[in-house]
């Protein structure tokens, strides 16, 4: 098993992760210095109830690395379908990803999408180390349903409840 292990290839391995069917979360929070930050991902997982806390897996090579490693806070925000071309934009790079969408801010400031499937604010309790991604895992202060259910992701690309995978 182990000398198969080092056989695996990443673009088997991806694609095969890619199986496993998610929701997506557009994560953000706002430096000390009052800058904006945020990235997509489908990584976010509850950890435990009591205490409540969740967990999201970042790259460590993301940009926004830095500023999440030391936030205090964070805030989850669980993407419904009119949130998936948000979802890209907070997924790429470079971009000026607060332009668009109808964030507001809590009252520390840090955004939220109040049009979320679900909102969750967390204080950022631990960073544990995973590889090349760190795992944040958030003590939930406040966690807040909305009305509109939450788009997949799956094989790669947004999946609508009660639609089949091609
Ligand atoms: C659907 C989807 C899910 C993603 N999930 C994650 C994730 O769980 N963790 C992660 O670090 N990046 C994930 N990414 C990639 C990041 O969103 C992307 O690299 C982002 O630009 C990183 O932030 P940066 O712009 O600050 O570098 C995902 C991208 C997509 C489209």
């Amino acid at each position: 098993m182990t000398d198969r292990m080092h056989e695996l290839d990443p673009a088997t391995f991806r694609s095969v992760l890619g199986r496993f069917p998610s929701g997506v979360t557009i994560v953000t929070t706002r430096s000390e210095s009052g800058t904006l930050h945020g990235f997509t991902a489908s990584s976010f997982a509850s950890l435990s109830l009591d205490p409540p806390l969740i967990l999201v897996c970042l790259d460590r090579r993301a940009n926004c690395f830095p500023v999440f490693q030391a936030a205090e806070r964070f805030v989850v925000n669980i993407a419904t379908p009119a949130h998936a071309d948000l979802a890209i934009k907070f997924a790429t790079k470079g971009e000026n990803k607060f332009a668009e969408g109808n964030f507001e801010f809590d009252e520390e400031g840090h955004p939220l999408l109040p049009d979320a499937a679900a909102v969750i604010r967390c204080e950022l309790e631990q960073v544990v180390p995973g590889g090349d991604h760190v795992i944040l895992i958030g003590r939930v202060h406040d966690a807040r349903a909305g009305s509109d259910e939450p788009v997949m992701w799956y094989r790669g690309d947004f999946l609508h409840l009660g639609e089949s995978a091609a």
